[in-house]
């Protein structure tokens, strides 16, 4: 992270013409991955260019991997094979990383060495338990800080079995450090998950030649077979951070605005089928299958927006995309209510808390539920709120600004650049009122 940065922000233009988005940063964590540990070399396009993709594979270059990057957004990932890689000479940093840390928590559970694993004041605080308790059933033996946070100090050298896990919550992240993990174990590991999640860690395991099928709510993978490299990765642009744009053009009068190459995943996409209801007007214009599941367009133009319940069933289907559906409900007409959306507390920030205390300072009636917000919408003011360092909570508080009274000065972003760097010139060049302070 670089210095302090705030934003102003203010109602500016329709959002009109066609943009892309860096790329996917669950893909991208997960391309470089296991990218290492294949054998041969893979190139990565539309690697995402961010802060949290780029620790992990600054941790993997530390472990031996050689990785360049002939220009950005591409990695060569030159794999040292499942068993090829080597001891740091120190704690690996995540950074803001939750999927860095959890994925590489399993990923080091198999080594022949020692790891640690550390990350920033947000990173630290972060549950780590929901990895490190079924990774120990495997075998694995995993230290953390007290109250189950970082560090994470994963002991090698210890023998993994696999076995039958059944997931408490809906986590992409733990199933992923699970399979990786079931990697170095004897006999098969199976996932069985509440809900489906997203499962790009399921597809780029299978394109590099896993043992790894999918039966119902069981994911089950064989070890034994070497990881091959495919050749050529291709990283679809991130749906979370389209969201933003799709939310912004939607508040927006006048506007009208393509989005190229998105990743649509159903596991990602509920926010669509959220704003559809909500009365956006949303057309899925192409869509082609991709490695990481399918691509495609999406067409975006201004429609006056109602409160909505949302479903709970749909909560992992947009996990990341609640702080900029809040800024949608505040902006919509009447009442929207989210629950069984607890996760929301331990994201990068408490998500629930600090979008709520930001909303109530524009002046939006928007009630706190331990798992969910009530909120009801119509007009925001101008006034100064907090991001609290989370990179969603910042770039959702600069859309709903796009419909403020008055001008809204967002704190402390500079944590964007872990998803979304270049995201304050892409917004301003499709018609965002956005301005960066460095203070
Ligand atoms: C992710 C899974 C989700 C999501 C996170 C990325 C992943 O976290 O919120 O931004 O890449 O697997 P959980 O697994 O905690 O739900």
């Amino acid at each position: 992270m670089t210095g302090r940065l705030d934003w102003r922000a203010w109602p500016g233009r329709p959002l009109r013409g066609s943009l892309s988005v860096p790329g996917d940063k669950s893909v991208s964590h997960r391309a470089v991955m296991l990218a290492a540990v294949a054998t041969g070399s893979t190139r990565i396009e539309g690697f995402l260019e961010g802060e949290d993709t780029r620790a992990t594979a600054a941790i993997l270059a530390r472990l031996g991997v050689r990785i360049e990057a002939p220009d950005a957004g591409t990695r060569i990932v030159h794999g040292v094979g499942l068993h090829g890689l080597r001891p740091a000479d120190g704690p690996l940093d995540c950074g803001n990383a939750g999927t860095g840390m959890r994925l590489l928590a399993g990923l080091l559970a198999g080594q022949a060495f020692d790891s640690v694993l550390v990350g920033d004041a947000s990173l630290s605080a972060r549950p780590m338990q929901r990895v490190t308790v079924p990774l120990a059933a495997m075998g694995a033996a995993i230290d953390t800080g007290p109250g189950g946070t970082a560090p994470l100090r994963v002991e090698g050298g210890r023998p993994l079995a696999g076995v039958e896990h059944r997931l408490a919550v809906a986590s992409a992240q733990v199933k992923s450090a699970l399979l990786l993990a079931g990697l170095y174990a004897r006999g098969a590991t199976r996932v069985r998950e509440p809900h489906p999640t997203r499962d790009y860690t399921e597809r780029l395991l299978a394109a590099f030649g896993a043992d790894i099928a999918v039966a119902g709510d069981a994911i089950e993978l064989r070890p034994g077979r070497p990881l091959v490299s495919p050749g050529t990765l291709l990283v679809p642009g991130d749906f979370s951070s389209a969201a933003f744009f799709l939310v912004a053009a939607s508040l927006v009068p006048g506007s009208d605005l393509r989005l190229r190459g998105i990743g649509l995943d159903p596991r990602r996409t509920g926010l669509i089928d959220c704003l559809r209801e909500m009365g956006a007007d949303i057309e899925v214009e192409l869509s082609r299958p991709g490695q990481a599941g399918p691509v495609g367009d999406l067409r975006v133009r201004h429609a006056p927006l109602r409160g909505i319940e949302v479903p709970p069933a749909r909560v992992p289907d947009m996990i990341d995309e609640f702080p900029v559906l809040f800024a949608a409900a505040a902006l919509a007409q009447g009442r929207t209510r989210v629950a069984g959306a607890a996760e929301l507390r331990v994201k990068e920030s408490d998500r629930i808390a600090v979008m709520a205390r930001a909303l109530r300072t524009l002046g939006v009636a928007i009630e706190e539920l331990p798992d969910g917000a009530c909120i009801t919408g119509g007009a925001i003011a101008g006034g100064r709120v907090d991001s609290a360092g989370d990179h969603r909570c910042a770039m959702a508080l600069a859309v709903a600004a796009q419909r403020a009274a008055g001008e809204v000065v967002v704190g402390d972003c500079a944590n964007v650049a872990t998803s979304f760097p270049g995201f304050a010139a892409l917004a301003q060049s499709s018609g965002f009122g956005l301005a960066e302070e460095a203070v």
